[in-house]
Formats: structure tokens, sequence, C-alpha cells
């Protein structure tokens, strides 16, 4: 005990990475390049490949990010666990999603933890990255681990630390988003600052795992209600004849005591739709609904349908149903600029215009194929997008479309996103 802090301190810490997705690269990335040594773990073989010939998949981290720490033979990744044995530091970054009922499915941290369990020996340093509800450090993972007989805060030390990274945010990367850090005991604590102190600029250390733990869920918590209270007072501005947006952008010249949220198709994501969840699962096991958080859900899962809703008030005015008609998405990515399909409400949408027997089309330059239950498509290049389409639906604001075009190219513009702010014109509808 004791020397997993000098070797932190002289950058000597070996440090393994489980799971080299969204949240794993970019930080097994960031430790490489200051110098650390860092060995990632996967269990998709084509992931490993991939670092290993020193590529990246990740839009956010850059290929000459990861080949050079890999060249230099700071950065390599694996699927043979056993080598979890030789680190000083694991850092376990799986996903945490839901199952259908809505409830947590941590099978893949429970996979992850066995896996560290097998190999665990006394000085290591644990830390969660993965979103969860409080108390799955201490209630979950730390009994697992101390399965074979070494003690937690006496033999090894366990520490939870959620990641805040935003794809696609150009502002803020894995080193200047402020990192929170919550241990078993001060001295896991004050291991995991220091760890994350190397590399990020600021640390916030809080008194428990559990705190850590529902730091995440409320910052997830809070967008996700925010954002289910705009998409409410789009539906009602909607009903009212009001322009929302216009609404919004007078709101957000209020100096202080407002934050702007913005209406859209739906949420999408590994984050916003699902965190609250993580959270109303385990306030229900203390007897508690989380009734915001039921609501937001509910407004927000209803947006798909309303969108669908105005391609038909769209096509009606040119007095066409949904049915036979062709409808083309620009932008079927949760969120503009990313090629992240989870949760994407895009899929709901084509969903239910399959149902409703339209010919559908999309165009999405992050996203070459979709796949949907029966629906199968390619995304066809902008420019080839027009013969023959009568509505055309702005799912996506990616920034490479060309919005003027759009407007003047489609007989028909359905906006989601107000990628058409400024533009007035009567084939144009809004959310
Ligand atoms: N994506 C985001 O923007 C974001 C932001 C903040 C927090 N998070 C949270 O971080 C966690 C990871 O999310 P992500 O987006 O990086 O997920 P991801 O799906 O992009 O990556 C997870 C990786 O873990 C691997 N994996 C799964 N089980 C494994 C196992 N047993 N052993 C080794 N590897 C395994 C998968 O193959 C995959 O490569 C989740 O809890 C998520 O909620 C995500």
């Amino acid at each position: 005990m004791g020397n997993v802090k000098e070797k932190i301190r002289d950058r000597t810490a070996r440090i393994g990475v489980i799971g080299l997705g969204y949240v794993g690269l970019p930080l097994a990335v960031e430790f490489a390049r200051s110098g650390f040594d860092v060995t990632g773990f996967d269990v998709d073989t084509s992931k490993v490949d991939e670092i290993n010939a020193g590529r990246s998949y990740i839009p956010d981290v850059k290929t000459e990010d990861v080949v050079g720490p890999v060249k230099a033979g700071r950065l390599r990744a694996t699927t043979d666990m056993s080598h979890l044995r030789d680190m000083d530091v694991i850092d376990i970054c799986v996903p945490t999603p839901l199952r259908k009922t809505k409830d947590p499915d941590l099978s893949y941290v429970v996979q992850a933890v066995d896996a560290v369990k097998a190999q665990l020996r006394p000085g290591q340093l644990v830390i969660l990255e993965s979103t969860t509800y409080p108390g799955t450090t201490d209630e979950v993972v730390q009994p697992a681990l101390e399965e074979q007989g070494l003690k937690a805060g006496v033999d090894f030390h366990l520490a939870f630390s959620p990641e805040r990274v935003d794809p696609g945010n150009q502002a803020f990367s894995t080193r200047s988003i402020p990192k929170v850090v919550g241990g078993i005991n001060p001295l896991s604590t004050q291991l995991a600052c220091d760890l994350y102190g190397s590399i990020i600029e600021t640390v916030v250390p809080v008194s428990s795992t559990q705190v850590a733990e529902m730091v995440k869920l409320l910052e997830n918590t809070f967008r996700a209600v925010n954002i289910g209270l705009v998409n409410e007072i789009a539906l009602m501005a909607h009903r009212m004849n009001i322009d929302v947006w216009e609404v919004i952008d007078a709101a957000s010249t209020k100096p202080f005591g407002f934050m702007p949220f913005y209406p859209g198709p739906g949420l999408g994501g590994h984050c916003i739709p699902i965190d609250p969840f993580y959270l109303s699962w385990k306030a229900r096991q203390n007897g508690f609904e989380c009734r915001f958080i039921e609501l937001a859900g509910h407004v927000n899962s209803s947006m798909p349908s309303f969108v669908v809703e105005r391609i038909g008030e769209a096509l009606n005015s040119a007095k066409k149903a949904i049915n036979g008609s062709r409808v083309h998405l620009f932008g079927v990515a949760y969120k503009k600029d990313v090629s992240d399909m989870r949760e994407s409400p895009a899929l709901d949408i084509l969903e239910l215009l399959h149902r409703r027997g339209a010919a559908l089309s999309y165009s999405d330059p992050y996203v070459p194929k979709v796949q949907h239950g029966d629906i199968k498509l390619c995304s066809v290049p902008e420019a080839q997008a027009g013969d023959g389409i009568d509505c055309a639906v702005i799912c996506t604001n990616h920034k490479v479309f060309n919005y003027e075009a759009i407007v003047k190219q489609f007989p028909l513009v359905v906006d989601t996103r107000n990628a058409l702010k400024g533009i007035q014109a009567g084939h144009v509808f809004r959310l």
C-alpha cells in the first residue's frame, strides 16, 4: 500500500482501462499522452485490433493521438484480462444500459468486476467510471472484489469517478472537464484525485462514492427534466400558434436566472434518456417515487410521434397522405456532428413513418447505414437526395448540411431543430 501513490506521482503507474468506447478510449489516450503506460482491455477484438494498429474509431479522438503512444510502446490494447494483474490502476468504463423494463442493467459492470477480481492483487487502485445508481460501488463492486479475501481500503483502493465527456463538443475535452472523485475511504479518494490530477485540470473530491455516483445522475436528470419542460412548452406553443423558438431566444436575453434548453425530436444517446432511470430505480428501492423523472421521460418519448404528426400536417397542406409519400430525413444520429445512433429518435420517427406506409430515405454523412427492424437504408449523398421527395425532415442539424439548398429544393420541409432559423417560407414547418 502507498506504493501506487509514488507510481502515480512519477508516472510509472501502469494503467488499465476496461472498455474502450466513447469514454474509455479518450481517457486511455490522455493517460498515455501524458507519459503513463496504458493497456486498454476490451471484449471487442475489432477495437483492440484498431488500437494496436494505431487507429482511432471515435470521432473525438484523433488517430495521430493514438498512433504516437502506440508506436512509443505506451499504449496497447488486449482482450486478455489476465494482464489486469500487471496494472497498478484499473479504470472501468463499460456500458450501463437499461433493461426493457427500464431497470438498470449492470451485467457489463459485473462482468468487468469479475475479471478484475480474478486478477486483483494488493496495492491496486480500482476506479469505476460507468454511470450508475448511488450505492453501486460499495454495494455491488466492493463485495464482489472482496470475495477473493482482499479487503477494500486495506489491501486495495476503490473509488468512483463519473465521466462527463460530451461527444462532439469542441469546447471541452477530457483534460478540461472537471472530474468529480469519491473513494470508499479518504486514501482511495486521495489516490484517485492524484491520478486524475495528472491529466485533468480540475479535480473535485467529494465525501463518498455515493455522492460521486449521484452527482452524475443529478447532472443528467437536470438535462432530461429541462428538455422535457421545453418539449412540453413546444407542444403547448404549437397549440397556441406561438413560435417557441422565438420565445426561447427572447427569454435567453435575461442575464440571470434562465438557461435555454431547446425542443427537439426526442432524446438520444447513451446518457440523458437512460441515466435518470438509474436514479428513479434506486429511489424506488428506498420507497421514493421520482415524479419529475417519470414525467420528463413521458414527454420526451412522445416527441417522435409529434414530429410524425407535423410531417402529416405538412403533407396534408399539399393534399397528400403519409401513406405512399416519399419522406427523406436529413440526419439520423442522435445529435449534431456525431455518428452515435444509440437511442436516436430518428429510429422511432422512421419506424412510425414506415408503419404508416411512407417510402423512406435519409442523408447522414456520419451514419452510412441504418438497420432497424424491417427498415434497412443506406445514406444518400445530400446532393443526390432531391428527386421525387414529397417531404424533407431535418432530424439532426449537422453543420455540413446546406440548409438554404434544402429549403429551395424540397416542396415541404419539417424542421425539428430550428436549423432553418431566420428562413421564412410557407412550405417550412417547424416543431
Ligand atoms: N458516451 C458518452 O457520451 C458518455 C458520457 C459520460 C458517461 N458515459 C458512461 O460511460 C460508460 C461507458 O459508455 P461508452 O459510451 O463509452 O460505451 P461504449 O459502448 O462506447 O463503450 C463501452 C466499451 O466497453 C466494452 N465492454 C463491454 N463489456 C466489457 C467487458 N466485460 N470487458 C471489457 N470491455 C467491455 C465494449 O466492447 C465497448 O467497447 C457508460 O456507463 C456510460 O453511461 C458515457
